[in-house]
Order: structure tokens, then C-alpha cells, then sequence
């Protein structure tokens, strides 16, 4: 129920009637002022009167012209100061969120606001032959996250998935795997081996430079297509993306197109020519690079001395194949915060060479992951691979869960402690603005009485259960009484009425921690309602309606914990 578009409309038509026009609403600060409030003071001017006044003035107008809507919405209107303050109908407003809740059920809070158009969205980008670390888990989690948001609003989305597969450090790990590496001790653990003799290769080259050279040979052969060549970079890559899936499947998360660094390659070339024909190409020590009018932004290298191109040419020939495949309407890259320049040049650089779509290329960064926690740091030494963290977070879910009184009740320990203990990682991450570092600790992670995906899960899994002992005791007579809902109840269907709203400012600020922090709402609420009104214990109407707002909260709450990444479970 929009109420607030009702409530506008009604002042709207009651501003013209005294000679202006009605400004913006807001919600008062405590519920027991009303549930929307319209501040007079802008009009002051114009109507050269106080705002009470004014006020006054508002409140008798729509009191001698509401509209049907407006008197089937608003209870009363009462005058506060500068201020006319508005009060819902409470049992319309929540059976009005029932109704519609029931009726559109998975389609609650969907729009066709999108209306197909495309939306790329580019996230968790890891490297061949490198470990996947925490960094490319929060890219995972929030891009995904801002792909099902974008879904759920009509836009037509792609999922990318940008790996680093090209680059002169595969001439480096070339010459290292013909010195030292062994195809089956590779094959058992890809990432760690590679990454082994990467780091051996680099100890070696520090005592005999002419090592790098030959890299840069390997390098050249790989760029001209020379076959053997090749086919060790494919195994290098293959043997990467198998050990990248394993961590993909765990959080639930695929992807429409896997075309990293490499298939850019060949149109690269175009590029060049572009930026050459545009006369934007200038020679600095050797390489060829695009300045910047901005004096603070270094120009950006688009040809090395030795005519290879780097990571930026790359990225500058997909936004281009991208636009030309996809048509896109926004083309997102969540990519963390040490990367804005790197992006705020390539950005620069296509519209300079001429594209208006520039301005559809967003970068949503983030912020770091710290861990105060030093047992966090694993066999790696600074970085914590992602397959450890989210191994660690399950197992100790299940020690959580084993503790509990209902732990008994669960036939399928495992899997609940899967879905709660990468959902808490997840939810974790997707908690604050994205901007702000992360601080991860598992007491807070894991404190199911907190601001934690444990904690919304649980409310999900409480309202599943109360609906499943009312099946079993089913013994409500509609008629006995009347329904009049309680403040808390009223609390929870406005929230459940701003649904819609929430998921739409998420997706035009690229915000996932507008969702989480309403699902944080949501259960806060819902315990709120179930410790006062004994939903068991009422009968007839009362009881009906108790039962559909809690099934109402299960719908809410399931969809949105969807938008994040993160699956309910049942019982827990
Ligand atoms: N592979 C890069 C890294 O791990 C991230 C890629 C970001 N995306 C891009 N289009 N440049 O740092």
C-alpha cells in the first residue's frame, strides 16, 4: 500500500487550494507523533504566514476535501507546531500488506522498472595461478548481490567474470614450469603449486636477471599463438577455474561469461588505432600513453616501451566489445577501492576517444577486509584464502548449532550449518556501506543474538515454525472477534510495505547494505511482535491474521536474504 503517494496526492490538492504547492514528506521521529509528517516551513515564504498557521490551514483543507483513497488510508491528521502529522488506518494499512504480500508471494517487492534493459555487472575478476583471497570474495558477494538486485527490478543482467589470465607474469610462470614444475603434483593443487614455483622463479631472477628475459620471450611466443606455448597456458588456466568453481558453488554463484584478459587480445589493435587516428597518443620514456586535462590525474600507459599493452588497454577494449556486444544501459565493475584511479583513467580515456556511453561505466568499490583476529592469518602468511574462511565458518556453525536444545530436531545438520555459516560470511560483508573497511571477527560474524545473518535466519526459522505447530493444532474460528492490531504488528507491516522501496534505493546507490540492514529490521521487528502478542494463544480473527503477517515476514525476509546471497533454512 503506498500510503506516502496517497498522503502526498491529498496534500497536493490541498497546497493548490491555498495557492502553492506541497513540498516533501518525512517520517516523524517516534511513532506515537503519527506516521507521516508534512513540515510547513518552506511554504512560509510564499504564503508570508508562520508555519503553524499554515499547518492549520492544511489540515482544515484536506479535512473539507479528502479524496476516497485518502479517507480509507489515513485515520486522523493533527496539527504539531509547523507541522501536519498523519496517522494510517493501522488495521487497513496491515491487511492491505497481507493481502498483497499473499497474493504476489515470490513477486512481492518485484518491479518492472527495468523494463529489460541491460545491466553488466563484472565481479570477482581472480587471477589464473593466484590465490582467490578475501578481496575477490567480497567482489563475489557484493557483485552478485547488485546482479540479483538489478534482476529483481526488470533490467536484463550478465554476470562477468573479468579473470586475470594474460600479462607478462605468464612468461614467468612459463619459464618457472619448465624448470621446475611437475604437471601431476600441479594437478592435485593447482593454485598453491603454481603460486610455489611463481615465487621460486622470482627468488631466482633477483640472483640472474637474464631469467627475465626469457619471460618476456615466453611472453612474446604466447602472444604470437605458438602452440606449445599455449596449451601450458590453457592447463594453467583450466587447472585455475576448477579450483575457482569448487568456491563459486559453495556461495551458491554463477556466471554468463567467463571472457577474462586474454580474450581481449586481439582487440587491442583497434584500440590503438583509435586513440592514434584521434591524435590522443603521446610518447613518454618510450611508451605511448593518453594525458589527462585533470593535473592530478597521471596520464594512463597505453603501450609499453616494448609495444605490449597492459592491464588498462585491456579494460579499454572490453567497455568497447561490451557496448558493441550488450548494448548495455549500465556497465558496473565492483572492483576494490585501490583500483578507483586505475578506472577513473579508463573511464576518461573512452570518452575522450569519442563514446557518450562513458558515463555508463560505474565503478562500485569497496573497502578493505581487516582481521584483528591474528589466528586468522593461515599458511600463506598474510592472506587468507577464501576456501579456509568459509571451511572455518561452517564448522563453527556446527559446534554453535550441536549446543542448542533444538539441535535435535535437524535431520540435515550439515547442510543448515553450510547455508548459516556462509551466509553469516556473506551477510558480513554486506552489512555497511561498502566504502568502509570490514572488521572481521567470528564474535560478531556468529553472535546469532546480533547484527548477524544468524540472526535474520533465526527469524525466518521461528516464523516457519510457528506455522508449522498452527498446522498441526488448526483450530481458529474466524468469526469469534474483531481484529485490531497492536502497535507491533503495525511496526512490522510498515516495514514489510517499504519493501519495494528499500530494494530500488539499493540498486540506485549500488548499495546491497540497504537490503541487510533492512532484513536486520525486519527480524528485529518480528521478535518485537512475537514476544508481545502470544500468536499461539489468540483466537479466532486475531489468530488468522498473526499467522499471515508472520507468513508475510518468511516471504519478505526470504526474498531479501535472496538479494544478498544468502538461503534460509527452514529449521535451526
Ligand atoms: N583481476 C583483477 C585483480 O585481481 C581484478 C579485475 C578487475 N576488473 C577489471 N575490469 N579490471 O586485481
Amino acid at each position: 500500500m503506498d500510503y506516502k503517494s496517497i498522503i502526498l496526492n491529498q496534500l497536493n490538492i490541498a497546497c493548490e487550494s491555498l495557492g502553492t504547492q506541497a513540498g516533501v514528506i518525512e517520517v516523524p521521529p517516534n511513532p506515537e507523533m503519527g506516521d507521516v509528517a508534512f513540515p510547513c516551513f518552506g511554504l512560509a515564504k510564499a504564503l508570508r504566514k508562520a508555519p503553524p498557521l499554515i499547518a492549520k490551514d492544511v489540515a482544515t483543507a484536506i479535512e473539507q476535501n479528502p479524496t476516497v483513497e485518502f479517507s480509507n488510508t489515513v485515520q486522523k491528521v493533527v496539527v504539531i507546531g509547523g507541522y501536519v502529522n498523519f496517522f494510517i488506518k493501522k488495521d487497513a494499512l496491515v491487511s492491505g500488506v497481507i493481502n498483497e504480500i499473499e497474493t504476489k508471494g515470490d513477486d512481492y517487492g518485484k518491479s518492472d522498472i527495468g523494463n529489460n534493459k541491460t545491466v553488466l555487472v563484472e565481479f570477482s575478476s581472480p587471477n589464473i595461478a593466484k590465490p582467490f583471497h578475501v578481496g575477490h570474495l567480497v567482489s563475489t558477494a557484493l557483485g552478485s548481490s547488485i546482479e540479483r538486485i538489478y534482476s529483481h527490478l526488470g533490467y536484463d543482467t550478465v554476470k562477468i567474470n573479468h579473470i586475470g589470465d594474460w600479462g607478462t607474469q605468464f612468461g614467468k610462470l612459463i619459464s618457472a614450469y619448465k624448470r621446475w614444475g611437475d604437471r601431476s603434483v600441479i594437478e592435485q593443487d593447482p593454485i598453491n603449486e603454481l603460486l610455489k614455483i611463481y615465487v621460486q622463479f622470482h627468488k631466482e631472477a633477483e640472483l640472474h636477471p637474464e631469467l627475465e628475459d626469457e619471460a618476456r620471450h615466453y611472453f612474446k611466443l604466447l602472444e604470437e599463438g605458438d602452440s606449445e606455448i599455449t596449451q601450458l597456458w590453457q592447463f594453467f588456466v583450466k587447472a585455475s577455474l576448477t579450483e575457482f568453481n569448487r568456491m563459486y558453488d559453495l556461495l551458491g554463484i554463477s556466471f554468463d561469461s567467463y571472457a577474462g584478459e586474454s580474450f581481449y587480445t586481439d582487440k587491442m589493435p583497434e584500440i590503438v588505432d583509435i586513440l592514434r587516428e584521434k591524435n590522443l597518443l603521446e610518447e613518454s620514456e618510450g611508451a605511448q600513453v593518453v594525458r589527462f586535462e585533470d593535473d592530478n590525474m597521471p596520464p594512463c600507459i597505453i603501450l609499453k616501451s616494448d609495444g605490449t599493452t597492459i592491464y588498462a588497454t585491456r579494460d579499454i577494449a572490453a567497455a568497447v566489445y561490451r557496448k558493441r556486444h550488450y548494448d548495455f544501459y549500465k556497465n558496473i565493475y565492483v572492483v576494490g577501492t585501490p583500483q578507483t584511479l586505475h578506472f577513473k583513467q579508463v573511464f576518461s580515456v573512452i570518452d575522450k576517444m569519442g563514446f557518450d556511453w562513458a558515463d555508463n561505466c560505474i565503478h562500485v568499490d569497496f573497502g578493505y577486509v581487516r582481521f584483528p583476529d591474528k589466528s586468522m592469518s593461515t599458511r600463506h602468511g598474510d592472506v587468507i584464502l577464501l576456501e579456509d574462511l568459509l571451511k572455518m565458518s561452517i564448522a563453527k556453525t556446527k559446534e554453535i548449532i550441536l549446543e542448542s536444545s533444538t539441535s535435535k530436531e535437524l535431520d540435515d545438520i550439515d547442510s543448515v550449518a553450510e547455508k548459516i555459516g556462509v551466509g553469516a560470511i556473506i551477510f558480513a560483508f554486506l552489512k555497511n556501506s561498502r566504502e568502509r573497511d570490514i572488521i572481521f571477527t567470528w564474535d560478531d560474524i556468529l553472535d546469532f543474538e546480533g547484527e548477524s545473518g544468524p540472526y535474520v535466519q533465526y527469524a525466518y526459522a521461528r516464523g516457519k515454525s510457528i506455522l508449522r505447530r498452527a498446522e498441526d493444532n488448526n483450530d481458529c474460528d474466524e468469526t469469534s472477534d474483531v481484529y485490531m492490531p497492536m502497535t507491533e504488528e503495525f511496526e512490522l507491516a510498515k516495514l514489510l510495505n517499504d519493501y519495494e522501496s528499500v530494494v530500488l534505493e539499493a540498486a540506485n546507490k549500488n548499495q546491497p547494505c540497504i537490503i541487510t540492514r533492512y532484513t536486520l529490521q525486519v527480524a528485529a521487528s518480528f521478535n518485537k511482535f512475537y514476544n508481545t502478542c502470544n500468536i499461539m494463544k489468540s483466537v479466532g480473527q486475531t489468530r488468522k491474521m498473526r499467522l499471515k503477517l508472520t507468513q508475510a515476514m518468511c516471504t519478505v525476509i526470504k526474498s531479501a536474504l535472496n538479494l544478498i546471497g544468502v538461503d534460509v533454512v527452514e529449521k535451526m
